[in-house]
């Protein structure tokens, strides 16, 4: 990332990039654990990202070539599937509705994507 001048300016992550993301709640409770490693020649058709998520306990959740990760991923395909941590880049309202329909959007979230309009993926 640093080589590259920045998240968003990755084109190619190198073969065993590990990222890593914890989940909190409001309450800085953890709630999950997500995790995409880069495999040489395991999924080609989407960059070769092992998709995986844990619950606090360490319980899998999702591993493998998980869809609907990918299926949101994919929006920022040039990153190589890789997006920058807020501000920097947003989830539009529709996407999210789309994939957590049963789910409201954060206050906090909501107020970012007032405050920076023009760092909504699309
Ligand atoms: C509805 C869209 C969406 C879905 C579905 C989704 N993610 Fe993400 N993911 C994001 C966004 C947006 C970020 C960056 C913002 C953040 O850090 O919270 C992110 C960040 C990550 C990161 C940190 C690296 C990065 O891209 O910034 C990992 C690792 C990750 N997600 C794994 C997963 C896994 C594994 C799944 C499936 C179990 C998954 N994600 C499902 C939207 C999504």
């Amino acid at each position: 990332m640093k080589k590259a001048g920045g998240i968003e300016k990755v084109r190619k992550y190198p073969n065993g990039s590990l990222l890593v993301k914890e989940n909190y709640t409001k309450d800085k409770k953890l709630a999950s654990i997500t995790a995409m490693l880069k495999l040489q020649g395991y999924d080609p058709a989407d960059r070769n990202w092992v998709m995986a998520a844990y619950d606090p306990t360490g319980k899998v959740l999702a591993f493998g070539k998980v869809g609907s990760c990918i299926a949101c991923h994919d929006m920022v395909h040039k990153q190589d599937l890789v997006f920058a941590p807020p501000p920097a880049q947003l989830l539009p309202v529709s996407t999210w509705k789309g994939f957590f329909p049963k789910q409201a959007i954060s206050p906090m979230y909501a107020k970012l994507l007032q405050e920076h309009p023009k760092s909504i993926v699309r």
